[in-house]
């Protein structure tokens, strides 16, 4: 296995921001952890584990770590029952190419999750989530190595203590594991529809899909038809990394007391709210970065997108100060306007 020094990180951040990995090794079997493991112990440098690098703020100058490209592969059936398939999948695979390989098995779960960047060992990482639909409600197991024991097993789901872009993995397990491979459980598809059998995937009941059926007059849509509704949606909401460098959301949606929902409502009578259980309210962050007059604001070469307000883009030559120096000025805005304090959704690795 060959260990690289001195590698420039734009190239592994969708963002194009952050400076230079100390170390960096690729990573396709468990031999190479182990052995990239021990350099790293040698060398008396932190490990950091890159997957796609889509959801991640990189600092700018030397980051003193053993970058890891974690590329273990691997799709099969592991079990099967009358109405659901398991399949396990390597940490290393793209996200996308999973879930279109498994609506073409015809199984559903994914789908609604179509068009998001990243890996498979990334997904239980921040739980990811798009239309209604988290990717927790398909995880059995995730299957990880755990670096000081060096001992690979599986924790369940419950034991991953899901949350709105959450886990153990961004917590108390932070740095503790290795993510080698998920396993998901997911619906097979009925000849006649999926909608029919009684399993409706959650993406039909949100606005903007039923929107997008409505207008196209499909009534019952299939696996592979929601999956191109959610990318037609998504391309229209949200810049293509490839071409417009920006990691999705750039905050999360905000969970706040209704009381302090209902005094914005006053006053924006037309605002989208979701109420959710014991008196709290979520807000969508992009709806605070909107109506606080921000949509499309350039502050120098970091701009708010002017179709989605969540999202931030580097202009060309952004550095991860000049992102922050936006983010904490949309915050101060919003926070200014609204009483609200938004938090950042992708992580930042100092
Ligand atoms: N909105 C505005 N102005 C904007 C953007 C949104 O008013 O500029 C309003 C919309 O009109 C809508 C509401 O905000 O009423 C919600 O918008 P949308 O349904 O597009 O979803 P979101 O809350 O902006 C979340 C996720 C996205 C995910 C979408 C689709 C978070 C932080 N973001 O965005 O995830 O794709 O839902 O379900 O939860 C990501 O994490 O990177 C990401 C893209």
């Amino acid at each position: 296995m060959k260990i690289d020094e001195y590698v420039d990180i734009k190239q592994y951040s969708s963002l194009k921001v952050g400076g230079q990995f100390q170390y960096f090794a690729v990573i396709d079997k468990i031999a190479d952890l182990i052995e990239a493991l021990s350099f790293a112990k040698e060398k008396d440098v932190k490990i950091f584990i890159l997957g796609g690098g889509s959801n991640i703020v990189f600092r700018d100058g030397a980051i003193n770590a053993l970058a890891l490209k974690i590329e273990i592969k691997g799709f099969e059936v592991v079990s099967e029952g009358d109405n659901y398939t398991d399949i396990k999948v390597g940490a290393g695979e793209n996200w996308d190419q999973t879930v279109s390989k498994a609506v073409s098995m015809g199984l559903s779960g994914l789908e609604s999750l179509s068009a998001i960047p990243g890996t498979v060992g990334a997904s239980p990482v921040q739980n990811i989530g798009a239309y209604g639909s988290e990717v927790k409600d398909t995880i059995k197991e995730v299957e990880v190595y755990e670096i000081e024991t060096g001992e690979i097993f599986n924790i369940s789901n419950k034991d991953c203590k899901f949350g709105y872009r959450d886990s153990i993995f961004k917590n108390e397990a932070k740095g503790k594991y290795v993510i080698m491979g998920v396993i998901y459980r997911l619906l097979k598809e009925t000849t006649d529809g999926i909608v029919s059998r009684g399993h409706t995937p959650t993406a039909l009941s949100y606005p903007g899909v039923m929107k997008y059926f409505d207008g196209k007059k499909i009534e019952n849509p299939s696996l592979e038809q929601t999956r191109e509704a959610i990318i037609d949606i998504r391309r229209e909401k949200l810049p293509n990394p490839i071409e417009v460098p920006n990691v999705g959301s750039f905050f999360k949606n905000p969970i706040v007391l209704s009381v302090v929902a209902d005094k914005i409502l006053n006053e924006f009578s037309n605002a989208k709210f979701f109420e959710l259980e014991d008196g709290l309210t979520k807000i969508p962050a992009g709806w605070l970065i909107e109506n606080a007059g921000l949509k499309g604001k350039s502050f120098g070469s970091v701009s708010i997108y002017d179709k989605n307000a969540l999202v931030l883009v580097n202009n060309g030559n952004a550095t991860s100060e000049d992102i922050f120096r936006a983010r904490d000025e949309i915050m101060r805005i919003v926070k200014e306007k609204f009483g609200i304090a938004l938090e950042q959704e992708p992580e930042y690795l100092k």
